[in-house]
Formats: C-alpha cells, sequence, structure tokens
C-alpha cells in the first residue's frame, strides 16, 4: 500500500500500483470500504470526501453511521462533494441524489448541512451551475478520498461511454445501459435522461480514489476497468491513471479477473493490510 499522508497534499504519494482487495461477501468489502474511509476522516477531520450514491453505496453509509454512533466518528469538520445529480429532480424528490444522501447518510451523523454538497439538477443554467461546482471543489482545496461505484456502462459518476478521460463537471445525457439499470428507483416513470456529473478529469484530481463493486452483474465491467485497455469507452478504466486508487469487490464481482489470486497475495502480504484483514 503507498504511504499516505493526507497533510501534504497531492504529491504525496510517488508510487502506485492499483490496488484491488477481493473480500468474500458484500458485507464485508462494505464494511472494509467504510473503515477506510473513516481512519481517513479520522487521521484528516476536515477530509474533503467525494461521495457517490447507487445501491452499492447502502451498506457502506448504514457503516459509517453506525461508527459515528458507536465509535464516536466525527463528520463535524468534514466537507463533502457527491459525483452526480439528475437533471430536473429537486432536493425533496425522493428519487433525487440530495434526498437519497440525506436518507441513507446525511442525517445519520453530525455532518454540517452547509458543508455536504451536490450539484443543483434544477438549476436554469446548467453550465454556469457546473463552472460553480468546480470551483467550489477547488476553493475547498480538492477532494482528498473519492468513494466510486461502477455502472454497467462502465461509468463513474455518470461519465458514461464517449466521456473523454480529461472530462470536467458538465450535464450529459445517460447511457440506454444506465437507463436500464437505473429505472428499478423510477417505476413505471420515465426517469431523468440527463445528470450533472463531474468529469473523469475532475475525479483523476481527487487524491486518493476508493472504488467499490458489488455482485455479478458487475463482473465483466470490473474486469474491463482493472485489467482491460484504459478507454473513454470504459470511464472507470482511467483509474489506471490515478497514483493512488483502491479497489474493493466481493467474489462476485471479482469474477472475471485474470490475476485474482495475485491480488489476494498482495492483500494477504503487505503490512500495511494487516489492520484490514
Ligand atoms: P449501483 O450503481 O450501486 O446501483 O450498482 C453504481 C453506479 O451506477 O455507479
Amino acid at each position: 500500500m503507498c504511504a499516505w499522508d493526507w497533510q501534504a497534499g497531492k504529491n504525496a504519494v510517488v508510487c502506485g500500483p492499483m490496488e484491488i482487495i477481493i473480500q468474500e461477501n458484500a458485507e464485508r468489502a462494505a464494511r472494509m470500504t467504510a473503515k477506510l474511509i473513516a481512519d481517513a476522516v479520522r487521521e484528516k477531520p476536515t477530509l474533503v470526501l467525494g461521495l457517490a450514491t447507487g445501491g452499492t453505496m447502502e451498506k457502506v453509509y448504514e457503516f459509517l453511521a453506525e461508527f459515528h454512533a458507536k465509535d464516536s466518528l466525527d463528520f463535524s469538520r468534514v466537507v463533502t462533494f457527491n459525483l452526480d445529480e439528475y437533471v430536473g429532480l429537486p432536493a425533496e424528490d425522493p428519487r433525487s441524489y440530495r434526498y437519497y444522501m440525506e436518507e441513507h447518510l446525511f442525517r445519520h451523523v453530525n455532518i454540517k448541512p452547509e458543508n455536504t454538497h451536490l450539484p443543483d439538477g434544477t438549476a436554469s443554467d446548467l453550465k454556469s451551475e457546473c463552472q460553480r461546482y468546480e470551483e467550489l471543489i477547488k476553493s475547498s482545496g480538492g477532494v482528498d478520498l473519492q468513494l466510486l461505484g461502477v455502472g454497467r456502462s462502465g461509468h463513474i459518476g455518470f461519465n458514461e461511454p464517449l466521456s473523454a478521460l480529461r472530462s470536467r463537471t458538465r450535464a450529459t445525457t445517460l447511457s440506454p445501459v444506465t437507463i436500464e439499470q437505473n429505472q428499478i428507483y423510477f417505476g413505471e416513470s420515465a426517469m431523468p435522461s440527463r445528470a450533472i456529473t463531474v468529469g473523469v478529469g475532475t475525479i483523476l484530481e481527487s487524491r486518493r480514489c476508493l472504488m467499490l463493486a458489488l455482485g455479478k452483474q458487475k463482473a465483466a465491467v470490473v474486469a474491463k476497468a482493472l485489467e482491460g485497455p484504459i478507454s473513454s469507452m470504459i470511464s472507470a478504466s482511467a483509474l489506471q491513471l490515478h497514483p493512488h486508487c483502491t479497489v474493493i469487490v466481493d467474489e462476485e464481482a471479482a469474477a472475471d479477473l485474470k490475476e485474482k489470486e495475485y491480488y489476494r497475495l498482495i492483500f494477504k502480504t503487505e503490512p500495511d493490510w494487516e489492520a484490514y484483514r
């Protein structure tokens, strides 16, 4: 594992093999993800934390709420930036990501509402909103730790296939694969076809990335992202360019990885992982 100094900032990490950790089930994978976040918050109480939504993260947030309740994990100085929001959905819409975050994390911990940020999908001028969001991330000192899921389209955030590897925060059209994946949250009604997302370039500027993928439906895309070529067709593959990226998967999501045994060996051998084994 890379030595990491949250205080030293952007150039603290000079080494950079991607860290791929296979956990036996979804529960353990989510727990380890939450533990890494909790440890980062303890090391740097003013952590700028990039957050993600989706079914995958629900358990992670449950654990963080538990760590807050039982182990006094303190979010009072943490600042958060979410990756994305649907265009047209106000905060009070239960299908908006602002609502999701309130439900799953914010109302369970002592984070200050004014320290939680999501793009405003109802802004009348989406371009200015995207620029405002980018600038806000910058003026907050940049993201220290970016939590990420991966969609079946290969997206991180809503960076669908063709997203430039240097893309920035913008409004974008969701791919048919993503619409099929997320329609379940919208029942019979049509889901928004557009969203604001931070860019691949924005994500790559975070000091550390932490991706979690669970279940057999993610196996193919995980293998493409981690072991395939870097391509704008699979935005998650851009994480191969990141100097400090940790990926946690359960056995099902790891199923198509070719070098599984090597990744297991690294996790078992590296002393820095001892506290997490
Ligand atoms: P999921 O979504 O957690 O609901 O699978 C992840 C994503 O699409 O990024």
